[in-house]
């Protein structure tokens, strides 16, 4: 039991550190800065509606942020909409490793229809712009 529990705090932290990145609470609207980590800052708002509707914010305390996936967190294949902060730029991908086609977020994309990408994105990564 121990040692299970050791294993998975080694591989959570390694996961953690690998990608320094972290989904806000799941499912909710955009809802600005609130992270466990008092540094972490939004870098991307990803929706599965359009408009910036039904939301996850990522927060991370790096840029470039490594790959998150959308899959892990029950957004793949779904997201319709999504913003980056100013000074802010993401790529999403519908490879699950930040592989395949892709499409630039700098800003706001109230509906990724109008850019080909609706639904497609699987994973993404995020820079400063
Ligand atoms: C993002 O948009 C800003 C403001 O329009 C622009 O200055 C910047 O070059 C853009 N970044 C990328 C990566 O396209």
């Amino acid at each position: 039991m121990f040692k299970s529990i050791a294993l998975f705090a080694l591989l959570n932290a390694a996961l953690v550190s690998s990608i320094a990145l972290t989904p806000g609470a799941p499912a909710v609207a955009l809802n600005g800065l609130s992270s466990d980590a008092a540094d972490a800052i939004l870098i991307l708002t990803t929706c599965i509606g359009v408009n910036l509707q039904n939301c996850l914010p990522w927060k991370a305390t790096t840029l470039p942020a490594g790959c998150g996936s959308l899959v892990a967190y029950g957004q793949g294949g779904s997201v319709q909409s999504a913003a980056t902060p100013s000074g802010i730029a993401c790529t999403l991908y519908n490879g699950q490793s930040c592989n395949g086609l892709s499409q630039l977020i700098n800003g706001t994309v109230n509906d990724l229809s109008t850019v080909g990408f609706s639904r497609l994105a699987n994973s993404f990564n995020c820079r400063s712009n």
